[in-house]
């Protein structure tokens, strides 16, 4: 190494030097400006070998930085392949080949439209799939298989009708509620959904200072690209934070990521159960398949095709043998409340009370995991009836998520029993289309139509939003897979088949 004699005073490393470890045998890169001995952990990392072999001997930050957490190469790399500082000034900058997509997306961002033209979650939708990069709207946007759930999550809603109350005093309208015993300002809270760096340079910080700002409460993702600290720190005194967990395959890991969250505050753990297996989302494959075109092998030595993604490749940790069994050791090494997300099921959910946890969020992932699982909402419908007859409604907490966009999404979820919603890819869009801004209008867009919603609905707080306001009987039928509104239909991207090859 390229170190003075009493190595207290490190050389930083030249570019020319380091283009020297260009291969499988010898495979340094450079991150954030610090150079990296990756050869042994070539086998090892979960994205395979392929990926970092491509910037072998170069600078790798751009590929790397919204897809590892800051604390990474601390974590995972033996101190010993640490190189050091590298004067980038001797590094080589590489001609980026002119993508005429990105010229492209550069005029549309030139013109996107001002925030206070987005009237609602869609309009944010609408314009982040018109300035997001390519791969990053294909990793949010993308569901399982044909998307049917993914729509059918939104769908859903407009299955449910209103039977809304006439003179009632609305004068003052209060949304306040509490969640695992929490006050927040509105029944939402901002879900889990990992990588927001690919969407907003800052990432998952973004979203919780928009949480901050509306008291509502920001569940953390397992696979965030902040680190889990940044998002603690990135929160005000008293504001609340969950964890979103993945159960690692080493419980050792697992226990360590708990005892941490706990110890810094976070007030729940979400331990996600419904993707042993990550759920096939094509849009995301095909978007990954032109921009690295190549496969690579698995960490568990087997031929990966490149093309499943990063999501698949950063969550092969997580272990598929989870189950019942294991809500003890969890109950065993945590005071934080544990609570279900992806339960899918009305027996699910009779278990989840009976295995003694806190709480369920009735999910299907958005529509990434399982297509044809059922939404929420109507599983919600099924849920809150079989809890009520055994007398069981008060011992657990239900939340939902999955196409929730407008408030009376949020209503019509409270009116069936649920103790508030989560809400994912409308914050993610609004970040990545327009930054913290765009978090604060979207939510601020959800108060207002919260309010009016109340008013016309006949309800003054949330206390009185219960199963009769509504019509629920068209919630059974599975026909309509067509949106009904014109703005779903306008941001739905068409599934599309295999494109032909580039001209030569
Ligand atoms: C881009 C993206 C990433 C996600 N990442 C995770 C994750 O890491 N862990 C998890 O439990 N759920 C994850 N989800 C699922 C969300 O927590 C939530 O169930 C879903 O987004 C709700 O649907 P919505 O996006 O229609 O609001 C993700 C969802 C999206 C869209």
């Amino acid at each position: 190494m390229n170190r003075d004699s009493n190595d207290t005073q490190p050389v930083k490393l030249t570019g020319e030097e380091i283009a020297k470890h260009n291969s499988r045998e010898s495979c340094w890169v450079i991150v954030h400006g610090r150079a990296y001995d990756v050869t042994e952990f070539l086998p090892e990392h979960p994205g395979g070998p392929k990926i970092i072999l491509k910037y072998a001997g170069k600078d790798a930050t751009e590929e790397y930085e919204p897809i590892h957490p800051p604390d990474t190469l601390e974590k995972y790399l033996d101190k010993s392949k640490h190189l050091g500082e590298v004067d980038m000034g001797t590094v080589e900058v590489e001609e980026k080949e002119v993508d005429p997509d990105e010229e492209d997306r550069q005029k549309r961002i030139a013109r996107m439209p001002i925030l206070e033209q987005c009237y609602n979650l869609m309009d944010f939708e609408a314009v982040a799939r018109s300035v997001m990069k390519k791969t990053a709207w294909a990793y949010y946007s993308s569901g399982a298989d044909d998307e049917i759930t993914m729509r059918e999550n939104h769908n859903a809603f407009h299955k449910i009708w209103f039977r809304p109350r006439i003179l009632v005093d609305v004068e003052k309208v209060d949304i306040s509620t509490t969640m695992l015993g929490t006050k927040v300002d509105m029944p939402f809270y901002v879900t889990a959904t990992a990588l927001g760096k690919l969407g907003h340079p800052e990432g998952e910080v973004i979203l919780t200072r928009g949480a901050s700002k509306h008291n509502v409460i920001q569940m953390i993702p397992t696979l965030a690209s902040c680190s889990f600290d940044e998002i603690m720190d990135a929160a005000q005194d008293g504001q609340c934070q969950w964890l979103q967990l993945y159960v690692n395959k080493d419980r050792k890991v697992t226990r360590r990521i708990v005892e941490h969250a706990e110890k810094r505050g976070c007030k729940g753990l979400f331990i996600t159960v419904d993707a042993p297996q990550l759920g096939r989302r094509e849009k995301d494959m095909r978007s990954k398949f032109s921009d690295v075109g190549s496969s690579v092998q698995s960490s568990s030595g087997g031929e990966v095709d490149r093309s499943q993604g990063a999501a698949r490749a950063i969550s092969s940790f997580i272990d598929p043998s989870l189950s019942w069994k294991d809500i003890p050791w969890f109950q065993s090494i945590t005071k934080m409340p544990i609570i279900l997300k992806g339960v899918q099921c009305v027996e699910d959910v009779l278990r989840a009370v009976e295995a003694g946890v806190q709480g369920v969020v009735l999910s299907n992932h958005g529509g990434r995991q399982l297509d044809t699982a059922p939404s929420a909402i109507e599983v919600l419908a099924e849920v809150m009836p079989a809890l009520r007859e055994r007398g069981w409604q008060d011992r657990i907490e239900v939340y939902i998520d999955g196409g929730v966009r407008r408030a009376t999404d949020i209503l019509k979820a409270i009116c069936l029993g649920a103790k508030g919603v989560g809400i994912g890819r409308p914050f993610l869009y609004a970040m990545s289309a327009y930054g913290l801004p765009g978090v604060d209008r979207a939510m601020q867009l959800l108060r207002d139509e919260m309010e009016m919603n109340m008013r016309l609905i006949g309800a003054s707080d949330i206390s009185q939003l219960n199963p009769t306001l509504l019509d629920t009987r068209g919630l059974s039928m599975h026909t309509a897979v067509v949106p009904s509104d014109t703005l779903g239909k306008n941001v739905y991207d068409p599934l599309v088949g295999p494109k032909e090859k580039a001209k030569l």
